[in-house]
């Protein structure tokens, strides 16, 4: 634009102002004074957004608190943060206007998704764990995730569920955000939920008619994923010795825990259907291994 224009610009902002304080301060006083109140009378962004969100910089001080005085009269009416915050770490920090995008809103943060260091200023814990158990999130910033300060994003936002039948909470039950190829699971976890990725183990688990059937997947394979436990763990002891030290793998003759063989009466019955006709091979092959 033109020179002449904002000359006019300032020119009647001048007239505009000087009015405005002549009318404020009354005639008795010879100062003109720009009051709080008269700034909404130009402004509406400023005054809207501190009203709504203004938190501290609303409670506690006042626009001219920050903005001493007005252009024309004083040019340079944004204030440095410092003016008021110093002496902590945090206020060490280059650049308050990335993070408090807005000063009028000062709890509003929208972060770039490349921040990490500036977090540990205040949170310590998260990044120990992304240390400590290293996966593809350890690579991932903090605002990668949260974007808004103190949001938290759902998994589900950047992964899909495991089987149609999990939503987001379930994720938290195996994985723990900072962590996540750590998995550990609490001792009321369904076999469903391991089905979704182990179907063999659940049908064969679901098929049984042995009290194996009665036995939930972590109930064996307790609390960690992959862990296996020994049927000594649960059972100790269950044959003479002599024996056990001729048979040394209970699998030996009773099969596997999913599909346990059985021997009494009720189940030779059942050798004629169809579930039999699978399990006679299993027995020969076994066979062949003892000898
Ligand atoms: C009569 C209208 C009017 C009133 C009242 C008014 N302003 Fe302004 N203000 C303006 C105009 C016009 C500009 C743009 C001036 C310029 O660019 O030189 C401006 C600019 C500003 C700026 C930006 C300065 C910069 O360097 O970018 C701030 C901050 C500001 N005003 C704060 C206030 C505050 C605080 C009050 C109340 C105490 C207030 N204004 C009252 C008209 C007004
Ligand atoms: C905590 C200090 C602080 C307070 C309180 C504050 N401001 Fe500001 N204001 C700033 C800073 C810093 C900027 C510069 C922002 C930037 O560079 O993006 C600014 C920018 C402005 C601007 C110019 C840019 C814009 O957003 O239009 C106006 C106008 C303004 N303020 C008006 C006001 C008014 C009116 C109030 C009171 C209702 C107020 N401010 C209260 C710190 C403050
Ligand atoms: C004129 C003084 C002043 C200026 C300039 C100022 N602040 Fe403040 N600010 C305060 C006061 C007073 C508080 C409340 C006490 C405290 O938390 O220190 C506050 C609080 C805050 C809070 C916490 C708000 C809350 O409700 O808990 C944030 C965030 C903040 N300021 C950021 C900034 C940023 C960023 C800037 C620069 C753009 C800035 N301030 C400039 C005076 C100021
Ligand atoms: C990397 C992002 C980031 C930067 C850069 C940043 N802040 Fe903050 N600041 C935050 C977050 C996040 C909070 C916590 C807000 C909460 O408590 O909800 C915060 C809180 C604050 C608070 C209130 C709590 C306190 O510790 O007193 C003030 C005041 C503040 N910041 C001022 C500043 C100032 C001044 C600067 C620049 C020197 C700055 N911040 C730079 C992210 C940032
Ligand atoms: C100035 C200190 C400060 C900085 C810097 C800061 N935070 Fe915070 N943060 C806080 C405070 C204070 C809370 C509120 C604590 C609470 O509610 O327990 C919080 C809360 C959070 C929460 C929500 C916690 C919950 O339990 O709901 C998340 C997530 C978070 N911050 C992430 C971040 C990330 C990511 C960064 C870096 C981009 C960051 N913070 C930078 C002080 C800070
Ligand atoms: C903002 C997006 C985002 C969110 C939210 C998120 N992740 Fe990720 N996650 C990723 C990205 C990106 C990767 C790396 C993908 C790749 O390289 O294939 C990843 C990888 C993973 C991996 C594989 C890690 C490895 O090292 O193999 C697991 C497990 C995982 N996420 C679980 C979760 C869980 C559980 C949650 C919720 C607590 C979650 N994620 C939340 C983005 C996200
Ligand atoms: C892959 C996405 C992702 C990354 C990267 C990430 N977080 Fe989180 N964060 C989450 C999720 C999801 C939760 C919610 C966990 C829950 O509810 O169990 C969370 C929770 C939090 C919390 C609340 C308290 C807690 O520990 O559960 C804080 C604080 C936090 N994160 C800070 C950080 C910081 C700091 C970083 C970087 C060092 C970071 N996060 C990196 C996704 C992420
Ligand atoms: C019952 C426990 C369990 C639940 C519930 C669970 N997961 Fe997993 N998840 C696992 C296991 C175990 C692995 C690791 C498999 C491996 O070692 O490769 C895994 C791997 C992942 C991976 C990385 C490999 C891949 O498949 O891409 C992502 C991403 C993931 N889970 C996200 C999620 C999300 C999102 C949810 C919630 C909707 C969720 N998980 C719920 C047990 C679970
Ligand atoms: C996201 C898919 C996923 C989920 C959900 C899952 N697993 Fe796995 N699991 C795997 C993968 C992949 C392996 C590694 C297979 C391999 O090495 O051949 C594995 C391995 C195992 C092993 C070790 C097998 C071996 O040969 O050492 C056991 C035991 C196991 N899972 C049990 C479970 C249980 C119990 C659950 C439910 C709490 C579960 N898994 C949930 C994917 C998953
Ligand atoms: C986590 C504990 C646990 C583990 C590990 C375990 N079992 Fe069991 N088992 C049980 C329970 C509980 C029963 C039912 C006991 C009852 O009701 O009397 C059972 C029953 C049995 C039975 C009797 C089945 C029936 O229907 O009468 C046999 C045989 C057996 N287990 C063998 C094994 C073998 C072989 C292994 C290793 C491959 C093993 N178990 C591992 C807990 C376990
Ligand atoms: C009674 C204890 C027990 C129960 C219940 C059990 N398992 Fe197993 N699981 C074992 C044992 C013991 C092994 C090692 C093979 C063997 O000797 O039977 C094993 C092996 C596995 C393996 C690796 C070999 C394979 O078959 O793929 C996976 C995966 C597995 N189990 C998943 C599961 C799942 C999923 C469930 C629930 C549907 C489940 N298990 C229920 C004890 C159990
Ligand atoms: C030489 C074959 C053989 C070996 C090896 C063997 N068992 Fe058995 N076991 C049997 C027979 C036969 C039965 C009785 C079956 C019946 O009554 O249906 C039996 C019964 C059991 C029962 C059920 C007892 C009850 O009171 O109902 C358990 C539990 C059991 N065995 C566990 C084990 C474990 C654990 C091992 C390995 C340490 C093992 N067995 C090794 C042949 C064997």
């Amino acid at each position: 634009m033109n020179k002449l224009v904002t000359m006019l610009k300032i020119v009647t902002l001048s007239a505009l102002l000087m009015g405005m304080m002549v009318l404020s301060a009354g005639a008795a006083d010879p100062k003109p004074t720009l009051g709080n109140a008269d700034c909404v009378k130009c402004h509406t962004a400023a005054p809207e957004a501190i009203a709504a969100n203004g938190a501290a910089h609303k409670t506690q001080i006042g626009c001219q608190d920050c903005h001493a005085g007005h252009p024309p009269t004083v040019k340079k009416i944004i204030p440095l943060c410092s003016q008021c915050h110093s002496g902590k770490p945090h206020y060490n920090l280059s650049g308050c206007i990335r993070c408090h995008n807005n000063p009028h809103t000062p709890k509003i943060i929208k972060l770039a998704n490349n921040i990490t260091d500036e977090c540990l200023t205040c949170h310590t814990q998260q990044i120990v764990k992304l240390k400590q158990v290293k996966s593809k999130h350890s690579a991932l910033a903090c605002s990668f995730c949260h974007n808004t300060h103190g949001k938290i994003p759902l998994c589900t936002q950047c992964h899909k569920p495991h089987s149609a039948d999990m939503t987001a909470a379930d994720c938290k039950r195996c994985h723990q955000a900072h962590m996540p190829t750590a998995v550990t699971y609490p001792s009321d976890t369904t076999n469903k939920m391991c089905a979704s990725c182990h179907k063999k183990a659940f049908e064969l688990h679901s098929k049984t008619d042995t009290k194996h059937k009665g036995v939930n997947c972590v109930t064996c394979h307790k609390d960690k994923h992959k862990a296996m436990p020994t049927c000594q763990s649960c059972h100790g002891a269950p044959h003479p010795a002599r024996m056990l030290a001729r048979f040394t793998k209970c699998g030996d003759c009773h099969n596997i825990a999913h599909d346990l063989n059985r021997w009494d009466t009720g189940t030779l019955k059942a050798n004629t259907d169809k579930d039999e006709v699978v399990k006679v091979p299993k027995k020969s092959s076994r066979k062949k291994k003892a000898e």
